[in-house]
């Protein structure tokens, strides 16, 4: 797959503005949103400096690629491929985030969490969908780091990892594959009642001139930072 003509970020924090960017940088449509207009206000800046910081480091670009700021979800979302949810690392909310996703987009929308640690199972749990359901973890800064886990959850198709891999690889950005191996739910409920917040993951490479661009299949190691 080739990047989404029209893709949503929800939430506009830390992560949102530079993945928007990214996408944007690479010919999309993008809709950011977040529930706090203040957020999406100061996201119109940090979006444009990631733009510029991907502009000086010579990062492949497309033409035709937009960022618009959106506080309305449905809207957001509507005739979007692609949505990338980067809200807070709360079960719940993630939970009652991806309801709205399923209820406001198109039945092939593909619906990516940023989460760093939550089962993708866990937040696919009681959707009617959930097969449409896949973690795209980024690391931060990211639109500097070139390296995206992807995540499928139980239920996840093959053809969405496949389509996210595509889009990961369209932007030039190493996609790495992980497993929700078997117990990493158990492992992550454990955690959860001692820990709040728990992370994974470290990047293979810190600075995108220095990283390489193929996809390799790893596994999910451990759910702690
Ligand atoms: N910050 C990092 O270094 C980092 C790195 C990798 C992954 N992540 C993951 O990315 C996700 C987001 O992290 P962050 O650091 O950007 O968080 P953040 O707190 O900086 O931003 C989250 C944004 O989501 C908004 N939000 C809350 N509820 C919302 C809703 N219902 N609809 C729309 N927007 C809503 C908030 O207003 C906030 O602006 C988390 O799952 C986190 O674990 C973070």
């Amino acid at each position: 797959m080739t990047i989404p003509r029209v893709s949503a970020v929800v939430g506009a924090g830390t992560m949102g503005p530079g993945m928007a960017a990214v996408l944007a940088r690479s010919g999309g449509r993008v809709m950011l949103n977040d529930i706090s207009a203040e957020v999406l206000e100061r996201a119109r800046g940090a979006a444009e400096l990631a733009a510029q910081v991907l502009e000086r480091v010579g990062a492949p670009a497309q033409p035709g690629g937009s960022i618009s700021f959106e506080a309305d979800l449905a809207t957001a979302v509507s005739g979007a491929d692609l949505v990338v949810e980067a809200v807070p690392e709360r079960i719940e909310l993630k939970r009652e985030v991806f309801a709205q996703l399923e209820k406001h987009s198109a039945a092939g929308t593909i619906l990516a969490t940023n989460t760093s640690g939550i089962p993708i199972s866990e937040i696919a749990k009681g959707l009617r969908h959930p097969q449409r359901v896949i973690g795209m973890h980024w690391s931060n800064p990211p639109h500097l780091i070139p390296m995206i886990e992807v995540v499928p959850g139980e239920q996840t198709d093959d053809d969405v990892r496949a389509r996210v891999v595509g889009i990961i690889e369209a932007f030039g950005y190493e996609a790495v594959v992980e497993k929700e191996v078997p117990g990493f739910v158990e492992k992550w409920r454990a955690l959860t009642s001692t820990r709040a917040s728990p992370r994974t993951s470290t990047p293979t490479c810190l600075i995108r001139p220095r990283c390489r661009s193929s996809s390799r299949t790893g596994r999910r190691a451990s759910s702690s930072a």
